[in-house]
């Protein structure tokens, strides 16, 4: 299976991604700046979308116009997920959204599953799983296990910043799920924050640091 990784190569995530990594970047800056990130991050994870042809009317005439083959459904892991969503739907006005949210058990350190709702049509749905952070990978790979246990097939995972350890992990349970990342990189500190990542995205977002 193809294990695909796509890091994004373009000034303006290089820039905006930069105001994040500030720690002294307040949170209305890093909304702005993650926004800015997530529209880019729309363009090229849209990309291979299939369209098929409608006819339209324009004042003048008929012709040719399209629309997307099948429906397109967003899904964030809470909280942290909900940041790059908004810039996502600024874009994908007509996506469908799902939530998954998830806890870590205490005792056995994995991921449990506490909240997930999703639209009905999830299986026939082009579907982006969005979650800014993939440091172990552990959250990640639950929200993708959910996802398909709900019906989806067709999944994309849409990632900020990513460590190496967490490509790894997500890729060894799901090899079929291509990962879109704007940076991967070096790696995970002794408490699996990325390095130099951003520190708590959701944190820094919701202003709760
Ligand atoms: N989650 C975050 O918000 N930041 C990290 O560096 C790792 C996980």
């Amino acid at each position: 299976m193809s294990r695909s990784v796509i890091e994004m190569d373009h000034p303006i995530v290089r820039t905006r991604l930069s105001v994040l990594r500030q720690a002294d970047t307040d949170s209305l800056h890093f909304r702005q700046a993650l926004h800015d990130i997530a529209k880019l991050m729309v363009h090229e994870i849209t990309r291979e979308l299939e369209t098929e042809t409608i006819e339209i009317q324009t004042p003048l005439c008929q012709t040719v116009g399209y629309r997307l083959k099948r429906p397109l459904t967003l899904v964030p892991i809470l909280r942290a997920g909900v940041g790059l969503l908004n810039g996502f739907t600024e874009i994908l006005s007509e996506a469908a959204v799902g939530y998954i949210g998830l806890y870590r058990d205490e005792e056995t350190l994995e991921p449990q599953c506490y909240y997930s709702k999703f639209p009905p049509n999830l299986a026939d749905s082009d579907v982006i799983l969005i979650d800014p952070m993939l440091a172990t990978g552990n959250s990640s790979a639950e929200g993708a296990a959910q996802l398909k246990a709900a019906g989806a097939t067709r999944i994309k995972f849409a990632v900020l910043i990513a460590a190496p350890e967490g490509i790894a992990h997500f890729h060894e349970q799901h090899p079929d799920i291509p990962v879109y990342t704007a940076s991967i990189d070096e790696g995970l500190n002794e408490q699996s924050y990325i390095v130099p990542g951003l520190g708590d995205a959701g944190d820094r977002y919701f202003g709760t640091v």
